[in-house]
């Protein structure tokens, strides 16, 4: 849930106050104009995670002992896939409930190279002070039954605007370098037969989820072999 502190009167107040344009008569503003300026904070929310994991990768990377995080991809949700989301879960359409009940309008996926990478960086990420972790889901200690594994986390990150703080939910899905190839694939065929994944492929692909987790653990017992735990 977003909160502000300290309490305004509402994200149009503060777009009248801080537009200069409308010192002149204009059109009122209509829901579209409050829902984009209402994403903002979200946009900013997603850069400040988006810095923690850079300076996070980065001094890693300094330390000699590789870089954990092989790639990171931020993405924020479109008012249509917003108001399509509100649509689906029957939440009304005006922003203190949209903010109330959709924690997902900021994410960030973070691909790690091994499973321990994964809790390495969720660790390091929610121990640092500014950062409340709301919500986790594991699906990697438990699977979901299609065979999707990753780690995923809601967190809340203040962000400094200019006349107050707000906090903002940000989802952050870790998973290793396997489980993304498995979930882009399994994404693109649910979204090919959406709904109705024919049995034989559900099986074949809940098959491949655990080939591909029984790849993740040959392969960090190979990385343990040649350089040892990372430090
Ligand atoms: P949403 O309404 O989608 O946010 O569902 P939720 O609130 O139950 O959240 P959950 O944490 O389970 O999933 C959120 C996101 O994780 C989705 O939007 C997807 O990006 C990803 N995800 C979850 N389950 C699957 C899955 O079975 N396959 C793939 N490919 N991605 C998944
Ligand atoms: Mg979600």
């Amino acid at each position: 849930m977003t909160t502000e502190q300290p309490a305004v009167s509402g994200d149009q107040e503060i777009a009248r106050r801080t537009d200069k344009t409308l010192a002149v008569p204009s059109a009122p503003s209509t829901f579209a104009d409050d829902l984009s300026h209402f994403m903002l904070v979200y946009k900013f929310g997603l850069a400040e995670i988006g810095t923690k994991i850079s300076i996070l990768a980065e001094e890693l990377a300094h330390r000699g002992r590789g870089n954990p995080i092989e790639h990171v991809l931020p993405r924020l949700k479109t008012t249509q896939s917003l108001t399509a989301k509100a649509h689906r879960i029957s939440c009304p359409l005006n922003l203190d409930d949209l903010r109330a009940r959709i924690r997902d309008i900021a994410g960030i996926r973070i691909v790690c190279s091994f499973v321990s990478d994964v809790y390495t960086v969720a660790d390091m990420l929610t121990r640092q002070p500014d950062v409340t972790l709301i919500e986790t889901k594991d699906y990697i200690a438990r699977p979901k039954t299609n065979g999707y594994r990753s780690l995923h986390l809601i967190v809340e990150i203040p962000v400094f605007l200019s006349d107050r703080v707000v906090s903002v939910p940000v989802e952050v899905q870790l998973r290793t370098v396997a489980m993304d190839f498995w979930a882009s694939l399994e994404h693109k065929i649910h979204y090919k037969y959406d709904p109705d994944v024919p049995a034989a492929l559900r099986q074949e692909l809940a098959a491949a989820a655990e080939d591909a987790a029984r790849l993740d653990v040959r392969m960090e017992r190979l990385h343990r072999e040649i350089h040892g735990p990372r430090r």
